[in-house]
């Protein structure tokens, strides 16, 4: 069966998603995962506050491209009228969806009225999110954790209440705000919301998927309509085409060559330098090497320089040295 997002959006029998992340959900990484199989991807969450202002880094977050879709623009805040206008200003970027965030943990948004912080005040989450709904001829899906803390996990009820004022789909990270990324996540609660007999939009299920086994078991134990994984992804997007893979043909592809590494961690460079230009997107691409290259021994030399070196000859020459030197190595 073919999940559906509002009428339009089809995402096939059992969709991969890419987590928002903030710093590095952006386009040059969204372009790596969309090589490699993904089914649909969200920007980092833009603040709404940012937005009314015209803050130049919420509105470059805003840039989605064609080959990209179907995507989902995220938004987060804790004013509603501010909530509700960026609703507007998001959908004149054309993307296929709007997501709201109501699950982001840090102090510095969590605090503030917004991200995981409305789990406290469901009255006001429903409010905002009729709100954003209301403001756009778009489907609107949340995403969000299981609740606030461990005596406050109403995320069943959080699911009913946004699912009757129209929102479209829900992903769930299987973990409080209280716990914020420690621990395991649990993915029964998940399981809940999915086997409730009211609920009919997508509900899917986010929260510590790193391997294929594990896509493969959750998928199995927990009944949700698909997987949303982020931390995983970051420097091997492959993970989206290995876990395709194996659903399609019960059998394990072989991880990517060093060669393989070195092409896509170059994609994502030269993608990173075309978007942000040359000096920041040589900078940030800094963040994202060593996970490219994990498990490779003796690498840190090669890190060295290619989180120092200033110009993409430089690193390229890096590169090719790398592709060189450990050739033969499998990890
Ligand atoms: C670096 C980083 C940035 C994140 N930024 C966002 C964000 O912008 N919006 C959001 O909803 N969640 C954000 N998250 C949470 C992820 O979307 C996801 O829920 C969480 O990492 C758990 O999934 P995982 O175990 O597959 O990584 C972020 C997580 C990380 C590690």
């Amino acid at each position: 069966m073919s999940i559906k997002i509002g009428e339009n959006i089809d995402l096939g029998e059992f969709p991969l998603l890419l987590a928002p992340m903030e710093d590095v959900s952006d386009p040059p990484f969204r372009y790596v995962c969309k090589q490699n199989g993904v089914d649909m991807m969200y920007t980092e969450f833009i603040s709404s506050e940012g937005l009314i202002r015209d803050a130049a880094k919420s509105r470059q977050k805003l840039d989605i491209f064609e080959y990209e879709r179907p995507i989902g623009i995220q938004i987060f805040g804790s004013d509603i009228e501010h909530m509700r206008q960026s609703s507007e200003i998001c959908s004149q970027a054309n993307p296929d969806l709007i997501d709201i965030n109501y699950g982001c943990p840090v102090k510095n948004v969590a605090c503030r009225g917004a991200g995981a912080s409305l789990l406290q005040d469901i009255d006001k989450m429903v409010a905002m999110t009729k709100a954003v709904v209301e403001a756009t001829h778009l489907p609107v899906t949340v995403k969000t954790r299981l609740g606030w803390d461990d005596s406050t996990k109403n995320v069943y009820e959080v699911a009913e209440r946004l699912q009757d004022i129209g929102i479209k789909a829900l992903s769930i990270h299987g973990r409080t705000r209280a716990q914020m990324y420690k621990g395991q996540a649990d993915w029964s609660m998940i399981r809940d919301v999915k086997r409730n007999p009211r609920i009919h939009i997508p509900i899917f299920g986010n929260g510590d998927i790193d391997s294929v086994e594990k896509a493969a078991a959750w998928r199995q134990e927990y009944e949700v309509d698909g997987i949303m994984i982020g931390r995983a992804s970051i420097g091997y997007p492959w993970i989206f085409r290995e876990i395709k893979h194996f659903f399609n043909t019960g059998e394990r592809l072989e991880g990517p060559t060093i060669a393989e590494r070195v092409e896509v961690c170059r994609t994502h460079l030269t993608k990173s330098i075309e978007w942000k230009g040359d000096k920041v997107g040589i900078f940030e691409m800094r963040r994202h090497y060593a996970n490219y290259f994990k498990g490779i021994p003796n690498f840190k030399e090669y890190r060295m320089q290619l989180v120092t070196l200033q110009t993409f000859e430089e690193i390229q020459e890096v590169l090719d040295e790398i592709q060189h030197s450990f050739s033969e190595v499998v990890v």
